[in-house]
């Protein structure tokens, strides 16, 4: 017999009473109820000993590459002081760690004036939440920079579903004691047209098409466009522009479930204990920040960046100025010490720009 968990048990007694919810409601409770929701429940989940790892995770480069592009974002603005970073959907706080220790090193006329603000729903802070991020602003002032990193694929997202050119909606109902899907009209008229916005033609789109609406995403880009007075919104995330991501090829959408590094496609199995995630539509993201008077700066993938950003000089001037002892000494202890360490950093640069891996993550600087 397969176990339930409190959480299943609460939304089964509340589907029971009120109704099918949208998938997009089921994945808000899944991940953000305030008991029992994924992202809620104290323990980090995030890391090698978590249910997944982020490209923080692989040694400090991807950090000083963000350092890196922070500072010069800072000379661009003309040097304010202090300049107010704040990254939403920190996780652990390892990326402000690793900006903190680079800029310490590397420039420290820049961490003089560096003021990172942390902000993660597992500290209680809802960037969904304009009352939390207008506070924060009130105390603070406005920020310079607003960093997301594999936040957006976290916000809920509405299921949809094509059976004979109509546009279905996906909710999440109960049969016989279990969370069941049901398709039926979409739940309101900005899901139905979703898809018209950025011209998907998916009338002609094969029975059983599916594709995931990012509606946080886009009051997310609002809320964070009316922070911005001046200065950059920083997205990295996996996904894609509109046309790519929705594409007739793909056809059961980009929906997936995280649990100890395991990936699985189920996600009405055990809410609460796993990450759901779905690719982000960048075309969203530009075309809301567009009509909220930003501009588009750079739109890259994770690779190019990382490349701009200097990822491939850090890793030989390491080489230079530590590993000569792989060179040199191979037939030694040292020598081999060495480039045993050598080969794992090379392997984290390796991983973080893989074209078929993170590096096809995608880079998005918006700038008012
Ligand atoms: C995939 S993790 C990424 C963590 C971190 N940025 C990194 O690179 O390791 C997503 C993070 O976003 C946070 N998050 C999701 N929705 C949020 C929200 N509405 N407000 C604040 N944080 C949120 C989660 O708690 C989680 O720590």
């Amino acid at each position: 017999m397969t176990t339930t968990t409190l959480l299943e048990q609460r939304l089964i007694a509340r589907i029971e009473k009120e109704g099918p919810l949208t998938f997009a409601e089921y994945m808000r409770a899944a991940l953000y109820d305030p008991q029992d929701g994924y992202y809620r429940a104290g323990a980090s989940r995030i890391g090698w000993a978590g249910d997944y790892f982020t490209s923080g995770d692989l040694g400090p480069f991807f950090a000083h590459c963000l350092g890196r592009q922070l500072y010069q974002m800072w000379e661009e603005l003309r040097r304010p002081q202090p300049l107010r970073v704040w990254e939403q959907g920190a996780g652990r706080g390892e990326l402000e760690a690793g900006i903190r220790a680079w800029s310490e090193q590397q420039r420290p006329e820049f961490a003089a004036v560096l003021s990172y603000r942390s902000l993660d729903l597992q500290r209680g802070e809802d960037v969904l939440s304009s009352e939390t991020l207008q506070e924060l602003q009130e105390r603070e002032g406005s920020p310079h920079v607003i960093l997301a990193n594999e936040l957006v694929d976290a916000f809920p997202v509405h299921l949809v579903e094509v059976r004979r050119g109509q546009l279905y909606e996906i909710y999440v109902s109960v049969e016989e004691g279990r969370l069941c899907e049901i398709a039926a009209p979409p739940s309101s008229p900005e899901v139905a047209t979703y898809l018209d916005r950025y011209r998907i033609p998916w009338r002609s789109f094969p029975d059983g098409w599916r594709a995931e609406i990012n509606l946080e995403a886009l009051r997310w880009v609002q809320l964070q466009a009316k922070l911005l007075r001046r200065g950059f919104l920083l997205v990295i995330d996996y996904g894609d522009r509109a046309a790519r991501l929705y594409s007739r090829s793909r056809l059961r959408g980009t929906l997936l479930c995280y649990h100890r590094h395991r990936i699985n496609e189920q996600p009405l199995v055990k809410p609460g204990e796993q990450d759901i995630t779905a690719h982000v539509n960048f075309s969203a993201l530009i075309d809301e920040s567009r009509r909220h008077g930003l501009r588009l700066r750079l739109f890259t993938t994770q690779r190019a960046w990382l490349e701009r950003q200097g990822i491939f000089e850090e890793l030989e001037e390491l080489r230079r100025s530590q590993f000569m002892a792989a060179d040199q000494e191979r037939a030694s202890d040292q020598g081999q010490i060495a480039l045993l360490r050598w080969y794992n950093l090379r392997q984290q640069v390796l991983t973080l720009t893989d074209p078929a891996g993170l590096g096809n993550f995608k880079v998005l600087i918006m700038r008012r």
